[in-house]
C-alpha cells in the first residue's frame, strides 16, 4: 500500500467523487449488499464505468471493466469498496482486476468484515498491483452505514424518524396525526423507506394510523418495484396485534409482517441482522416507541421533520422521556439541516 502525494490525490479524489456517484444509483436496491461503485480510468480520462445494481447480479467491477473492454490494459480502478477476494455468486472481482491488466487499484475503504479485510489488497498487490487505500473513505462509508455497521458489532444502523410541530408535538391527546408535516417532508420520508431493510413500528401507531409503511415513491431515481421491500416490525408486548387476512388493519392482512412480544430490543436488533439481513433500520412510530429506543441508546441518528404550526401543551410528545434534572437531559448534535416544502428536516446524532 503507497501513500498519495498531494497532485496525485487531488486526481484520485476527483476519480473516487465519480465512483461514488456511480454507487448512488445502487442505493435504494442493493440491499443486503452494499452500494459500490467503479470507475476505470486511463491516461487521466475514464474509460469505463459501472455499479452494484442487485443482489446476486455482477459486482461494479465487472460492469466497469466490460465498459472500458481493451482500454483497462494499463489503467487505474477506482472503487468505493475493496475488490473482494472469494468466489460466491460472481468470481472474485480482485482476480477480474488482475487479469484485464489494471495497473493500479485506489480503494476508499476496506472489506469492514474483520476476518477478509485486507484479503482483496493482498490478492492485487501479491499480482504486482500497486494499491492505494483512504479516499473519500467517509463519503464513500456514508452510502453504506447499515452494511458496515452490521459487519462491524452485528448490530444495524437506527434511524429515528419523528415527524413533529414547531412545539415538538408529534399527535393530537385524540391519537389524530394525519398530517402534520407536508406532503413533500412525507415524499422524502420514501427515501429514508427504500434505504431501510426494516422498519419498526409500535402498536399504538398501527391501531391509530393503520400506516402502510411500504415503499410508493415515484420521485426515487428508480421505480418503487425495484426497491427490496423492507420488513415491517410491530411492537407489541400485549398480543393486541397479529396476521389476520381478515384484519381492520392492512397490515395485519400481510403474512410477511413481524410482531416482536418480547421487551428486549437489542435482542430484536441482532436477530433484524442475523436472521433478515436487514442492516439499515427505520423506526417510525409514536412517542412511546421512539422514547424506548432513545432511551436506551439505540438510535444512530434521528430525523426531525418539524412543521411551522402549533399543537398546544394537550397534544402528544416528541418522546416519553421524563429527566428529573438537566444534568440527565439527552443531548444530540445537529449533522444536517434542510428546508423541505414549508418544512424543515434535521438529521441528529445522539451524543
Ligand atoms: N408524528 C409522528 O412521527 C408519528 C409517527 C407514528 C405515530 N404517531 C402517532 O403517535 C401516536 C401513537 O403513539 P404511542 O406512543 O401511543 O404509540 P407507539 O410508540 O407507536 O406504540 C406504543 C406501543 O408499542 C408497544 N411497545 C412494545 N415494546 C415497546 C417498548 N419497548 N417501548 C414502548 N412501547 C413498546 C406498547 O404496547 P405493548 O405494551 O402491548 O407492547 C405500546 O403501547 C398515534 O397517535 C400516532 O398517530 C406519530
Ligand atoms: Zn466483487
Amino acid at each position: 500500500m503507497s501513500i498519495p502525494n498531494h497532485a496525485q490525490e487531488a486526481q484520485d479524489r476527483y476519480f473516487m467523487m465519480l465512483a461514488i456517484q456511480q454507487a448512488k444509483q445502487g442505493l435504494y436496491t442493493t440491499r443486503p449488499n452494499p452500494a459500490v461503485g467503479c470507475v476505470i480510468v486511463r491516461a487521466e480520462s475514464v474509460v469505463g464505468q459501472g455499479f452494484h445494481p442487485k443482489a446476486g447480479q455482477p459486482h461494479a467491477e465487472v460492469f466497469a471493466l466490460q465498459d472500458a473492454g481493451a482500454s483497462a490494459v494499463g489503467g487505474t480502478a477506482y472503487v468505493t469498496l475493496e475488490p473482494c477476494s472469494h468466489t460466491g455468486r460472481t468470481p472474485p472481482c480482485a482476480l477480474g482486476l488482475i487479469d484485464a491488466g489494471i495497473k493500479r487499484v485506489v480503494i476508499a475503504g476496506l472489506d469492514p468484515n474483520p476476518q477478509v479485510a485486507g484479503r482483496g489488497v493482498k490478492l492485487l498487490e501479491d499480482a504486482g498491483i500497486e494499491v492505494t487505500v483512504g479516499i473519500l473513505t467517509d463519503q464513500a462509508e456514508a452510502l453504506n452505514r447499515g452494511f458496515l455497521k452490521a459487519m462491524r458489532t452485528q448490530m444495524p444502523y437506527v434511524r429515528l424518524k419523528i415527524a413533529t410541530s414547531l412545539d415538538g408535538r408529534t399527535a393530537m391527546a385524540s391519537g389524530e396525526s394525519k398530517w402534520i408535516t407536508s406532503a413533500q417532508a412525507r415524499e422524502d420520508v420514501q427515501k429514508l423507506r427504500a434505504l431501510s431493510g426494516a422498519i419498526i413500528t409500535g402498536s399504538e401507531t398501527i391501531i391509530a394510523d393503520d400506516p402502510q409503511l411500504n415503499v410508493r415513491s415515484t420521485q426515487l431515481c428508480v421505480s418503487a418495484d425495484q426497491v427490496p421491500t423492507p420488513k415491517v416490525v410491530v411492537l407489541d408486548r400485549r398480543q393486541r396485534l397479529q396476521y389476520d387476512p381478515k384484519s381492520n388493519y392492512q397490515l395485519c392482512r400481510q403474512s410477511e409482517v413481524l410482531y416482536w412480544r418480547e421487551d428486549d430490543l437489542v435482542k430484536l436488533l441482532k436477530r433484524l441482522v442475523s436472521d433478515h439481513q436487514c442492516y439499515d433500520v427505520l423506526v417510525e412510530a409514536g412517542a412511546g416507541v421512539a422514547g424506548s429506543f432513545l432511551k436506551q441508546q439505540l438510535v444512530d441518528e434521528l430525523i426531525v421533520y418539524q412543521a411551522p404550526c402549533l399543537l398546544g401543551i394537550k397534544a402528544r410528545p416528541m418522546v416519553e422521556f421524563s429527566p428529573l434534572s438537566l444534568a440527565q437531559q439527552l443531548r444530540l448534535d445537529i449533522c444536517a439541516h434542510e428546508k423541505i416544502g414549508p418544512d424543515l428536516k434535521l438529521t441528529l446524532q445522539p451524543l
